[in-house]
């Protein structure tokens, strides 16, 4: 089994380590039983910032590795008394755990907790940076639909200045030899992102045309200082993706949102719960590629 030291980003590594970790992943989906490889161990979940799908998904990757799960908020941990991020990873690694997998609204702080304790970190999300389980998640779910990740063009739409899981999507795609398409309105297309191995699109239309997959991303609003849109309902008509504006992808296309989504906005109901959306096996996928990764990081510590 490849031996992870922790895991900060898509961007370090390898693209034969990103296949490892899916083809473990795919063993453990298509046998998803209880497993002991973290037998003994525990796992903190630091979340410093809301989750549904990350936090809960670690939870239950420990738990059927046989670690114990240990949960810690915002809103109940000791940041609301004036503690910092350090002396908080600091005090939670001083108990223990194998790992920490952290969420933090601050760019690179899972590499600056990382460099300061004995546990290994999991980067669950950190600002506007990577969030590294969701495009190993999103990669993997592509290629158990489409049966391989290179050649695929693979439009990424919405707020891509703000978004860590297009960063990460743009790394991890981009060396598995997809071909990325990112669209948006200008204001949300960071600048160089053609650096990054991206054909830019300030329209829909040509940007989803032909696609195999669309990879629908939210407005992330708790990033934004304002202005960045008009309005929320010249975002939808002109970037949302609808029943209309998915024709234009191939006929098997299939429809990715890593969630949440806001109805309406970024995505229509009917294509979000429509055939093509792939959305929940997204979120089924997550709890293996989080036991893959929880076993790579934690397991021979
Ligand atoms: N995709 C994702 O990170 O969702 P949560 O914010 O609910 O964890």
């Amino acid at each position: 089994m490849t031996k992870l030291d922790g895991l900060l980003g898509i961007e370090p590594l390898e693209k034969s380590t990103i296949l490892g970790i899916l083809d473990r992943a795919d063993v453990i989906h298509e046998d998803p039983r209880q497993r002991d490889t973290l037998a003994g161990k525990t796992v903190v979940n630091l979340f410093m910032e809301a989750s549904t799908r990350t936090r809960t998904s670690f939870e239950i990757a420990a738990k059927r590795l046989g670690a114990h799960a240990v949960n810690v908020s915002e809103s109940f941990s000791s940041s609301k008394k004036g503690e910092t991020l350090l002396d908080t990873a600091r005090n939670l690694d001083a108990m223990g755990p194998a790992a920490i997998v952290l969420r933090h609204a601050s760019s690179g702080s899972p590499a600056m907790v990382a460099r300061h304790v004995r546990a290994r970190i999991v980067n669950a999300g950190d600002g506007t940076h990577e969030h590294p389980t969701q495009a190993l998640l999103d990669c993997g779910t592509i290629r158990r639909h489409k049966g391989r990740v290179e050649g695929l063009t693979v439009t990424i739409v919405g707020d891509i200045l703000h978004s860590r899981v297009a960063r990460s999507n743009l790394h991890a795609l981009g060396k598995l030899g997809a071909v990325v398409r990112v669209a948006g309105p200008r204001s949300l297309l960071p600048r160089g992102v053609e650096g990054l191995g991206a054909l830019v699109y300030d329209r829909i239309e040509p940007a989803l045309e032909g696609a195999d997959v669309v990879m629908v991303l939210r407005l992330q609003h708790e990033r934004m200082a304002g202005g960045y849109v008009p309005s929320l309902r010249d975002y939808s008509r002109f970037f949302g993706v609808n029943a209309r504006n998915i024709r234009a992808a191939k006929h098997d296309a299939i429809v990715m949102h890593p969630g949440p989504i806001n109805r309406g906005v970024e995505l229509s109901s009917d294509v979000a719960d429509g055939a093509r959306s792939v959305i929940l096996d997204q979120v089924a996928y997550g709890v293996s590629v989080r036991m893959a990764v929880l076993e790579m990081v934690a397991g021979a510590s």
